[in-house]
């Protein structure tokens, strides 16, 4: 087992999908195995996340993560050089440790994200095998249905659309590939539409890859996207559902919630969520209040019967004991996993863990801010989580995990499953 020992770490500074500088860690073990991992960054982020460290100043317009590299050059390489990566969660621990804070504020998320991303892979690679079987060993074969998010707005795009994302769920196709093709046939159909209805400028796209039309209101949106659905030649409820994220901590302020251009009490936003879970095929609702508002959550799940679920993202922050208790007292189905938010694969992984142990679902995500890092699609095969969110079809770092999950589907290709509806069950 000596060649999974690490011989070298190094981080540099490199950009994600924003033009922000983030960190990047490779990693070679003893044996010859590389790992590298990117850290992401989010724009609509949880109060109670781990923290990104970031540099100040004018270099970059204060967007520069020099230090946060310097740490993990300087205090996290020579803590975790000589360790064993197979032992991964070791490796993790030692990082927490290195670091001595509750949120990863010394080293910043970022550096511990891409280091641990790293570690895990160098691990993977050493023994031979990809990333998820690694994690997830022979019988790790069922591939996620993916939430696509073809119309941004929010936090993530330049128009008044309050609601941040509005995602297509396709379910009846008998391959992730096959899935792939009828999401991109729908989302180039609503490429037209939108061309055609509100002219060539709403054809733009934001941060996750969607368009960014000049719309006012979340009906308009959903109904876009049942038209588009139906004119790529699909059904909608059938073939392909919706799902949508508000994170509705953005537009949250002294009890109100800035709705699509008016001011709306938390009862008046439930009583939305009922209305468009009845008029669309709305299969989940992410963050639909703010995240000190679980009370909010627990009332929607409760009024929606199961018939769309309700997740936590910045309420839960990929936290396994908040994730635990929110599940036990009926406030969430399931929450959004991203790494960062916690600073380290392990602690992601210890969410999944409660996810699954408590009956919950476990949704991997990526963030609004991306890199070429696919360990995401990976995760997502290797915990059999069945869904994943990462983004429209377009845009490298968004296709970049859907690659990813094609080429796994190919890697193991009898023996694949495509989670489709059964995800929902
Ligand atoms: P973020 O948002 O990556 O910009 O924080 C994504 C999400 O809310 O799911
Ligand atoms: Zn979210």
């Amino acid at each position: 087992m000596s060649e999974f020992v690490i011989d070298y770490v190094r981080a540099l500074q490199v950009l994600d999908s924003r033009g922000d500088p983030t960190v990047e860690v490779n990693v070679v073990t003893k044996g010859g195995g590389f790992g590298r991992g990117i850290a992401p960054a989010g724009a609509s982020r949880g109060l109670r996340e781990a923290v990104e460290v970031r540099d100040g100043g004018r270099r970059f317009l204060g967007r520069g993560v020099e230090k946060a590299v310097e740490s993990v050059n300087k205090y996290i390489a020579p803590a975790i050089v000589g360790l064993s990566s197979y032992r991964f969660r070791d490796v993790d621990r030692k990082i927490v440790e290195v670091d001595g804070t509750q949120n990863m504020s010394r080293l910043g998320s970022n550096a511990t994200t891409a280091t641990s991303l790293a570690v895990v892979g160098a691990a993977a690679d050493t023994a031979g095998v990809p990333l998820f079987e690694f994690l997830g060993g022979r019988r790790a074969r069922v591939l996620p249905v993916p939430l696509l998010n073809i119309i941004n707005g929010g936090a993530h795009a330049g128009n008044e659309l309050s609601f941040q994302e509005f995602m297509v769920v396709p379910v009846s196709a008998s391959t992730f590939s096959e899935a792939i093709r009828v999401a991109v046939e729908v989302y180039k159909t609503l490429r037209e539409y939108l061309k055609k209805t509100y002219g060539p400028g709403s054809i733009n796209v934001g941060d996750e890859g969607g368009f960014a039309p000049p719309m006012r209101e979340a009906r308009e949106a959903l109904k876009a996207i049942v038209v588009a659905i139906e004119n790529a030649g699909y059904r909608a409820g059938e073939d392909v559902l919706l799902a949508i994220d508000v994170a509705a901590s953005q537009i949250y302020r002294e009890g109100f919630y800035a709705v699509d251009g008016r001011r709306v009490s938390g009862e008046d936003l439930l009583e939305l969520y009922v209305e468009l879970v009845e008029e669309f095929p709305v299969v989940s609702i992410e963050d639909p209040f703010a995240e000190d508002r679980p009370e909010y959550f627990r009332e929607l799940k409760s009024r929606l019967k199961g018939r769309a679920l309700v997740i936590g993202d910045d309420l839960t922050v990929t936290n396994a004991e908040t994730i635990s208790r929110y599940l036990a007292e009926g406030v969430v189905d399931g929450a959004i996993i991203k790494i960062n938010q916690v600073g380290t694969f392990t602690e992601a992984e210890r969410a999944i863990e409660v996810l699954r142990g408590g009956g919950g679902r476990a949704v991997v995500s990526h963030r609004s801010g991306e890199t070429e890092d696919v360990s995401i699609a990976h995760i997502a095969v290797a915990y059999e989580t069945k869904l994943i969110k990462t983004g429209a079809p377009a845009r490298g770092e968004r296709t970049a995990k859907y690659n990813e999950l094609i080429r796994i589907e190919d890697y193991l290709s009898g023996d694949a499953v495509y989670a489709g509806r059964r995800a929902f069950k």
